[in-house]
């Protein structure tokens, strides 16, 4: 998959976030070494701390899917929901705790794991 259509499938996740506190919608997508492919978007709740992100929601179905190991490309797009758009200029990049996620996927294999980074406007 190409590095757009990779994102494209981000910005369609982060759709599906449940994100009513911020209004930042996250979408995740993970691909694999064998290019079978999972995504994930972030889930909130009243406690905020609890709340879950893309990333981490994302990496969880691979664990289910594949396996931790055979991840090899993370692509995140994030943005304000407005309706059923995401919006806003700033590069969406996963948080300490998602890059300590990541990080120690990447441990599992010894393989770099590639990260691009969207807005919400896809750019
Ligand atoms: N969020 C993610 O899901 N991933 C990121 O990389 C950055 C932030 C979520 C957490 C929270 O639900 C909302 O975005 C606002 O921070």
């Amino acid at each position: 998959m190409t590095d757009e259509q990779l994102l494209n499938l981000a910005r369609e996740a982060a759709a599906k976030a449940y994100a009513p506190y911020s209004n930042f919608g996250v979408g995740c997508v993970i691909e694999s070494v064998d290019g079978e492919v999972v995504t994930g978007a972030n889930m909130e709740n009243a406690c905020y701390r609890l709340g879950i992100c893309a990333e981490q929601s994302a990496l969880t179905a691979a664990q289910h899917k594949f396996g931790l190991a055979k991840v090899a490309r993370i692509a995140v797009a994030g943005g304000g929901i407005d309706g059923d758009a995401l919006t806003g200029d700033l590069t969406c990049t996963p948080c300490g705790g998602c890059r300590q996620a990541i990080f120690e996927a990447s441990c599992l294999s010894g393989r770099d794991i590639e990260v691009l980074s969207a807005n919400g406007e896809g750019t």
